[in-house]
């Protein structure tokens, strides 16, 4: 057995933060967490990411030979970007057209450097709504996607729960197993931490197959000092906040 402890701030950090108008991001990705994506065309700016997200990703373009076909148009925003971003677009596009596409500054998941949106390589790139459809490259990207652990976010009919238009656009990375969970129930990010909570660490686990691989999942309440778990000595495992008020665990089997 090894014993795992966790303080009460850990809540607010790793890949499964959920961040919406609910729920605001509560602790700024250290500096040194990000860095830029590697360009394949100079003539468009550079994007950050949180660095496991930008190498995921990175060696998805590369599998599925994007080359300068797919262009990351938005990925890492300071708060004060998302700031000036929200501004512009209440002044140019109006009231309804900002709450539906852009979140309000400190409820942004482009905030955490777990987010991208993507482009196809054509002019001119829509900034706030980038052209991205569902077949040639796009569609090789979108069918590669959950099994690198990056997940549409805004999908139609999720409005209510996500609060966001359909954005075919934008991806969040979450990792493994979680992405192809999610799209294998059709869950959007609200609906799954809802979900994982069906198995709690005192009771039984979530089990899943994926990539080959054998998971076992569960969701820890965050007591409110230390939380304290036990694990069986030999398995590798993950933490994640849920930037709620608990933490899931995933263990390798
Ligand atoms: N477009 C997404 C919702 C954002 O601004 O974070
Ligand atoms: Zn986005």
């Amino acid at each position: 057995m090894k014993t795992v402890n966790l303080c009460r701030e850990q809540v607010y950090s790793g890949n499964l933060l959920l961040v919406n108008a609910r729920y605001p991001l509560r602790q700024a990705i250290a500096p040194e967490q990000i860095r830029p994506l590697e360009r394949e065309t100079a003539e468009h700016s550079r994007v950050f990411l949180e660095r496991k997200t930008a190498l995921v990703l990175e060696t998805l373009f590369t599998t599925i030979g994007s080359g300068s076909l797919l262009v990351p148009v938005s990925g890492f925003r300071t708060r004060k970007e998302q700031e000036d971003i929200y501004a512009s677009s209440l002044k140019e596009l109006g009231k309804d057209f900002t709450e539906s596409y852009v979140a309000s500054p400190g409820h942004s998941e482009h905030e955490t450097g777990l987010a991208i949106d993507l482009a196809l390589n054509r002019e001119p790139i829509d900034f706030l709504r980038p052209y991205l459809p569902r077949d040639g490259i796009c569609g090789r990207f979108r069918s590669k996607a959950a099994s690198y652990g990056f997940v549409e976010r805004y999908q139609a009919g999720k409005e209510a729960r996500t609060g966001i238009a359909p954005e075919p656009w934008h991806f969040r990375y979450v990792g493994l197993p979680h992405a192809s969970i999610m799209d294998a129930h059709g869950f959007c990010l609200e609906e799954y931490l809802d979900y994982l909570r069906e198995f709690p660490y005192e009771g039984r686990h979530l089990k899943v197959h994926v990539e080959n691989k054998s998971f076992e999942l569960f969701y820890k309440k965050a007591e409110d000092e230390l939380t304290e778990i036990h694990l069986p000595g030999y398995l590798p495992f993950q933490v994640s906040g849920d930037n709620r008020e608990g933490f899931i665990f995933t263990l390798w089997r």
